[in-house]
């Protein structure tokens, strides 16, 4: 039987390549080109099974256009990049790629949440600039971590490992809210106190967003919700750009209403708002929130299990959708 054909629309680990063509004729992307979405639209044709990494949108348009596509897989937990009812009502199966993730992106929280409590990027530059002449008492003061309060917007997989790293390694209250409440075996397990979205942001010291991004949570952290931020603390955002107004970040970071800022993620990625990257108190990455070889290659594996897996069996091990 002549074998199916898929598009991998972004480069990828050449072994993952290697596992996907023992079943598919594969048109891949080793360039790492950013198609315009004609282009993409176009080498689609002909392919049943598309392998995305988190920014080529699958809506409606789309799918009408590529009427052999059946599997749309991401290299990804978030799929906001993903219309899933249109794509549910096209026939189209949608997966991600979640679990596998979750520890390595709770660590980068936590990384940017002490880098940011800690000035890490600030005093590191004025080293590197040659400006450190002598110690003094006040210099860099950051934030105390320990002992200090934890708050946690989106309690999912990730929001509770990062919850776990903060209890249990750094003696942190914990305090969360989440679209629906933990049951209390799990409330126990990362030691956490549920409460309000206000009192979180009044209660806490350093704040983690790591919540899903959709339509009705755009913006969730606007200039309301960080005016009721304590004066010394932090914030980080691992969880996708759309989440917080950046104008409005930033204007409260320039006036020093609040510590610090750790972002991994953009509205606008990847171009980064210009009134952030003007400010010193705030840490920036690039994206590379789930970024270590062995989570990015086992993200990949699960992303090619899933188009084997459901174009030889009609079996996808992580989908969004029910066909
Ligand atoms: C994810 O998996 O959603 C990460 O943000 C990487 O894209």
């Amino acid at each position: 039987m002549a074998k199916k054909s898929i598009l991998v629309a972004r480069a990828v680990f050449p072994e993952v390549l290697e596992r996907l063509g023992l079943h598919f004729e594969v048109e891949s992307n080793q360039a790492d080109v950013i198609w315009p979405r004609d282009e993409f639209i176009r080498r689609l044709q002909g392919k049943a099974g598309v392998f995305t990494t988190g920014g080529e949108r699958i809506d409606a348009a789309l799918v009408a256009a590529c009427p052999d596509l059946k599997i749309c897989a991401n290299m990804a937990v978030g799929y906001n990049n993903f219309d899933v009812p249109a794509m549910t009502a096209a026939g189209v199966l949608a997966t991600n790629a979640p679990d596998v993730l979750t520890e390595t992106t709770a660590d980068m929280g936590f990384t940017l949440l002490m880098a940011t409590a800690r000035r890490v990027s600030e005093s590191e530059a004025y080293l590197r600039t040659g400006q450190w002449s002598k110690w003094c008492y006040d210099m860099f003061c950051g934030a105390d971590i320990h002992g200090s309060t934890l708050g946690i917007l989106g309690m999912g997989r990730i929001g509770r490992a990062v919850a776990k790293r903060g209890a249990h390694g750094f003696g942190m209250k914990v305090v969360y809210h989440n679209r629906s409440r933990l049951t209390p075996d799990l409330e126990a397990e990362v030691n956490a106190k549920y409460v309000s979205k206000q009192e979180l942001f009044k209660q806490a010291d350093h704040i983690v967003l790591v919540l899903p991004y959709t339509a009705e949570n755009h913006h969730t952290v606007g200039a309301a919700e960080i005016a009721l931020m304590k004066p010394t603390a932090t914030i980080v955002n691992i969880g996708r750009g759309g989440l917080i107004d950046e104008d409005a970040l930033a204007a409260a970071l320039a006036a020093g209403k609040i510590l610090g800022a750790g972002l991994d993620v953009f509205e606008g990625e990847p171009k980064v708002n210009p009134a952030l990257t003007a400010l010193k108190n705030v840490v920036l990455t690039p994206h590379i929130g789930s970024a270590t070889v062995p989570t990015r290659q086992a993200m990949a594996n699960l992303a090619a299990d899933n188009l084997i897996g459901y174009l030889t069996q009609c079996q996808a091990k992580t989908p969004l959708n029910s066909l």
